[in-house]
């Protein structure tokens, strides 16, 4: 009979090179995946992973590691269509995908300050991103979104530390139904009752008041 120890010391065996043979965020991250057509995300989504503003490639150093794998998975199955990064998605494999996800989340980004000290918003696109309209039921953004746009939890990405155009191109997609990937609508109601002008002027605020502040 084989002893109980043994098959202990080899079942932990068995488990260390299937760790050894899992996908490596860091390598996907610098080096593309196993698939050519995954390519380095660093190439796009800059060498910190805090994207190229000038371009519009978001951050995705900090991002929840539950939502990267969303939104990867509705690049792959279209809810959220992008030309980019739905050939990109397909290409990684689910165990790909937990790899980079987690490497990701764990990147680090600049502190974003909490605008709940700014309380007497006089601004009327802070007043918008602050409280909201209810007279045209938009909520306040960081209601959602956390102070500052910081991000809460694993379902509301931050909103701070983004490219402006980036963020701006999410809430036009969301009014034009390439992007109907949110969870029970919450975005797609509030995108459609902004005007063009606030759409811009709230990307600007998240993208770079938000921002700015921390960095003082
Ligand atoms: C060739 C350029 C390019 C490469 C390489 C690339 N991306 Fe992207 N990525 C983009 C663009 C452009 C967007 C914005 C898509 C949009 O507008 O919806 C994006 C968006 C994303 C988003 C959505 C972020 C958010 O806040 O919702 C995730 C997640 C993402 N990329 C992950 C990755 C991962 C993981 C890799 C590496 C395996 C990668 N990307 C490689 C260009 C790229
Ligand atoms: C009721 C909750 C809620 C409110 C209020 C809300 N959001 Fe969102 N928002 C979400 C959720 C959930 C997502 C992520 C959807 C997904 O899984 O793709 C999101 C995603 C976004 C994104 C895409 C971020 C990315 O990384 O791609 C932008 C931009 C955005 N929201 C802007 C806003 C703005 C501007 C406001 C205020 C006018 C606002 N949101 C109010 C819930 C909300």
């Amino acid at each position: 009979m084989i002893p109980l120890d043994r098959i202990l010391i080899g079942s932990l065996l068995l488990l260390s090179m299937q760790a050894a043979t899992a996908a490596d965020g860091q390598k996907i991250f610098t080096q593309g995946g196993e698939n050519p057509s995954a390519m380095a995300c660093m190439s796009c989504h800059g060498p910190d992973g805090l994207g190229m503003a000038a371009a519009g490639f978001p951050r995705l150093a900090g991002l929840p590691a539950a939502y990267v794998s969303k939104q990867l998975k509705d690049f792959r199955d279209g809810s959220r269509k992008q030309p980019i990064m739905e050939p990109l998605a397909k290409a990684l494999s689910d165990a790909e995908i937990s790899a980079i996800s987690a490497t990701l989340a764990a990147m680090p980004v600049a502190p974003t300050p909490d605008t709940r000290r700014q309380q007497m918003a006089t601004d009327p696109v802070e007043s918008l991103a602050l409280y909201g309209d209810w007279s045209r039921g938009i909520p306040g953004c960081v209601q959602c979104h956390g102070p500052g746009g910081v991000g809460v939890g694993e379902h509301f990405p931050p909103l701070a530390h983004q490219p402006a155009s980036y963020l701006a191109g999410q809430l036009d997609a969301w009014r034009d139904g390439r992007r109907s990937n949110d969870p029970n609508q919450l975005m797609v109601g509030v995108a459609k009752a902004l005007t063009d002008t606030e759409v811009k002027a709230l990307a600007e605020y998240f993208a770079t008041r938000a921002s700015q502040e921390a960095a003082q």
